[in-house]
């Protein structure tokens, strides 16, 4: 099995680029049929999703436009930790958007985006496509249409994911190996 060194941390290669590539066609496959005749708005949420965006967007045939976010936290004065969207210059009123997310892990994440989105806009549809899903860890109960691949809930790099910052180009997905010192 092949691993890697990361910033001392060994990771060990849990699933191929082919496997990942399969994963999101089956995905573009769905949203093909499912769009059909409609124009789709994808809302990729960086930095993690812009190498599965670019996959996904290859193989989507119906008209489409794609807008980049990210999720901004700081600390409120009273409220704790704020996650606000920001970068979001489009109007999505009456579209057919489709979140593009890395990995849904918790749903947090997700969840601040929906929220804020649905708080500001009236898209005629929102559906939400993620190339990872950990199911065992996921605490929301927003329906997540498209799902790539769903694993354990290691710590997996590769494919837009990183470990501060690094490993994002990865061609495989990794997970830290927690028996290695
Ligand atoms: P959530 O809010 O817990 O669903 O986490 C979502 C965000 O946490 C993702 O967009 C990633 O940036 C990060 N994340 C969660 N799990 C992993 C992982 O296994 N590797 C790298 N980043 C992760």
């Amino acid at each position: 099995m092949k691993t890697i060194l990361l910033l001392n941390k060994k990771f060990k290669m849990k699933i191929s680029s082919v496997q990942v590539k399969t994963a999101i066609e089956h995905i573009a496959d769905r949203i093909n049929s499912d769009y059909e005749g409609k124009e789709i708005l994808f809302v990729a949420v960086l930095n993690g999703s812009f190498m599965f965006a670019a996959e996904l967007l290859r193989k989507v045939k119906p008209l489409n436009r794609i807008s980049f976010v990210k999720i901004a936290s700081y600390q409120g004065e009273t409220t704790g930790a704020i996650k606000e969207l920001i970068g979001l210059k489009e109007d999505l009123n009456g579209k057919h958007v489709i979140l593009i997310e890395d990995i849904v892990d918790t749903g947090f994440t997700l969840d601040h985006v929906m929220s804020q989105i649905k708080s500001t806009y009236r898209p005629a549809s929102i559906a939400v496509a993620t190339l990872l899903f950990k199911p065992q860890s996921y605490r929301k109960s927003i329906p997540i249409a498209y799902i790539g691949l769903e694993i354990p809930n290691d710590f997996v790099i590769g494919w837009g994911l990183d470990y501060n910052g690094y490993g994002r180009n990865l061609d495989n997905i990794y997970a830290v190996d927690n028996h290695s010192s």
